[in-house]
């Protein structure tokens, strides 16, 4: 006899919807993924629920309806709409907390308490409302925490039925602000936990608390979390949850990533046809106003420009490598600091170094298809999806031995991967990078063992299904 299971996937943001970051991708990807190993035996049911931010289209949603929540001695009311996507329905939750809120993560914390904590209680409402029960809540990041939080006390239709719950952790150090104040009016109490005081009144660990399950989107992050450098003060309460606490990498939407048919490169090419590269390369130097020379090394960054992502140890190392033959590329936009550190830079070596602050998807791709070595130096990377791209399109990645980073590139094999979160350790690497790079042979066997790896959604997915499997509790 076949099997259903129905998931509830909630999330802050998704393609092709919306898209602010990394969670984007992965929730525009994971649930269809998922869906796709349905087969004669089980059914995954998957459904995605995303607040109805102001940004989003209306034209191509349908209104369901309407339901209220009680706040205080007031009601607020949910709107429901519906879209489809490839067959999987995806449900939108508006209101005045959602409306009240112009952009998706706001830097007003009161503005994204009301917002978020109302989405996460509304989205515990709508099962109810569509007649359709989940047997596990997937949320995502302390957007979504509350709901599995509040999921604890929900009384579902079927009395005694349990829901299975998951938390995917995409970033430990965002948990949220305090919304012990909010959850109170809507009537929700904050339990007694065992986390830290200080955390007992934040989504993100209200949810950890919660969860049947803690899914780090990393195997290395998942180990990381629980030790006092990256744990952000709550390492000793995740190895309190032992066994709920493991590691599953994102995979890559490589239908969408494809250089054999993406229609920004100016040549298509693939494992076999590595050389056609070099048009894409002469394009690129064209398009940015660098000398067209095939044989300077392009160094390539594409990133938000953030602390995390080690910016700075990029515009540090390029300053000690003046005798050095290289060009460089910087593509992102984010801290304003960060951004005139990397025009400083463009200032210093004007012949040689272009800066994009902005963000430009098909100017990424071109990037990711012409330049030689891409650098991803991050002080911290739960994942990281620019180092996959960047070896599915045969650039090689020099990355620091962090999260996800140090999951998918191996050192000499498919890339170069260092240690200390210093500039003198990018340096290094780069440097190696440069001299391997003289030696067209040896380069091109990293760019092909880059470009033969599977990052597809397939396994991810799969393993997604077993921890459903090992924790959907009976009724
Ligand atoms: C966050 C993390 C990034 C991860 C993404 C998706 O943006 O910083 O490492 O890839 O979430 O999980």
């Amino acid at each position: 006899m076949s099997q259903t299971i129905n998931i509830l996937f909630l999330a802050a943001e998704a393609e092709p919807f919306i898209k602010v970051g990394g969670l984007g991708d992965v929730a525009g990807s994971l649930p269809r993924a998922l869906r796709a190993l349905s087969n004669d035996d089980i059914k995954l049911d998957v459904r995605l629920v995303l607040p109805y931010h102001p940004a989003i289209k209306a034209d191509t949603l349908k209104p369901l309806g309407m339901f209220s929540l009680a706040r205080g001695n007031a009601e607020i009311q949910a709107e429901i709409f519906e879209s489809v996507l490839n067959g999987m329905p995806v449900y939108f939750i508006g209101g005045e907390p959602i409306h009240a809120n112009g952009s998706v993560y706001s830097s007003n914390y009161g503005l994204d308490a009301e917002k978020y904590t109302f989405f996460s209680l509304a989205a515990l409402e709508l099962p109810h409302h569509i007649n359709w029960l989940p047997d596990v809540i997937h949320g995502n990041d302390w957007h979504t925490a509350l709901s599995i939080y509040g999921s604890l006390t929900k009384r579902w239709e079927e009395g005694a039925r349990h829901v299975a719950s998951v938390i995917a952790v995409h970033n430990l150090p965002f948990m949220g602000p305090d919304i012990s104040a909010v959850l109170e009016s809507y009537g929700v109490q904050l339990a007694q936990t065992d986390l830290p005081d200080w955390a007992r009144v934040m989504p993100l660990p209200l949810g950890l608390w919660a969860s049947d399950a803690i899914v780090a989107v990393s195997p290395t992050y998942g180990r990381e979390i629980l030790a006092e450098q990256y744990g952000c003060g709550l390492d000793s309460f995740l190895r309190s949850r032992g066994e709920a606490v493991s590691g599953i990498l994102n995979g890559l939407d490589t239908d969408s990533f494809n250089p054999a048919d993406d229609s920004a490169l100016g040549a298509n090419f693939d494992i076999l046809t590595l050389e056609k590269r070099a048009i894409n390369k002469s394009f690129l130097q064209e398009r940015l106003g660098l000398p067209r020379d095939p044989e300077t090394p392009l160094l390539a960054m594409v990133s938000r420009m953030d602390v995390q992502k080690g910016v700075d140890l990029v515009f540090a190392a390029l300053k000690m490598m003046k005798r050095q033959k290289w060009q460089a590329v910087i593509l992102g936009t984010g801290d304003p600091k960060l951004e005139e550190a990397a025009l400083e830079l463009q200032a210093l070596f004007p012949d040689r170094v272009k800066v994009e602050t902005r963000y430009d998807g098909s100017l990424a791709r071109q990037i990711y298809a012409g330049s030689d070595m891409f650098l991803m130096p991050s002080r911290y990377e739960p994942c990281g999806l620019s180092q996959m791209i960047s070896m599915r399109y045969g650039c090689v990645p020099i990355v620091r031995a962090a999260g996800g980073l140090n999951d998918t590139v191996t050192h000499g094999v498919t890339g170069f991967v260092f240690e200390k979160p210093h500039h003198m350790a990018l340096t290094a690497a780069i440097k190696s990078a440069l001299k391997i790079f003289t030696d067209p042979q040896k380069w091109q066997a990293i760019q092909r063992a880059g470009m033969a790896q599977d990052f597809s959604w397939q396994n991810s997915a799969t393993q997604y299904l077993k921890l459903y499997q090992s924790i959907i509790k009976k009724p």
